[in-house]
């Protein structure tokens, strides 16, 4: 995979996710895919459906454009932690050395997310 690029993009139903917010599942949830850092980002944001919709479909969107590089294998939802640098701008940390960027976009019903790895 030297010297090539990997994508992977993800759209979310943000239906889906307040579904699953709003119900006894919330805790596990959360747990299972946001990192601690992600979870307390959401409490300074307008609209956390929306925003753990994105964070989602970032964290998706990561897993495909990486899983060819790491032995085949998807990484978990919580060692892919998405945090937005002070312009704004989505980042991503891994714990390894792969060039990741990210883009995230809301509108409407949908959250949908890009990946590009190097
Ligand atoms: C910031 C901007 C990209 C958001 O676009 P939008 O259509 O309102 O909303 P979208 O749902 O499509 O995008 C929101 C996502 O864009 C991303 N984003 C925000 N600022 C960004 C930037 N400077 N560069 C790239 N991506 C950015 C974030 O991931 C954000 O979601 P998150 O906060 O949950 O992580 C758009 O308003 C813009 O280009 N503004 C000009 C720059 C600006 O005003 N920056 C303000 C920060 S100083």
């Amino acid at each position: 995979m030297e010297n090539s690029l990997s994508t992977g993009v993800d759209i979310v139903l943000i239906k889906r996710i307040e579904d699953i917010l709003s119900s006894s599942k919330r805790d596990k949830f959360l747990e299972k895919i946001f990192s601690k850092n992600e979870i307390e980002d959401a409490k300074s944001r307008k609209d956390e459906v929306r925003f753990f919709s994105g964070r989602f479909a970032a964290k998706e969107a990561v897993r495909k454009a990486t899983s060819n590089n790491i032995n085949s294998t998807k990484l978990s939802f919580k060692s892919i932690e998405i945090f937005n640098h002070r312009s704004g701008k989505p980042g991503v940390n891994l714990k390894n050395d792969l060039a990741v960027d990210i883009s995230i976009s809301h509108d409407g019903n949908y959250a949908i997310a890009f990946c590009v790895v190097q």
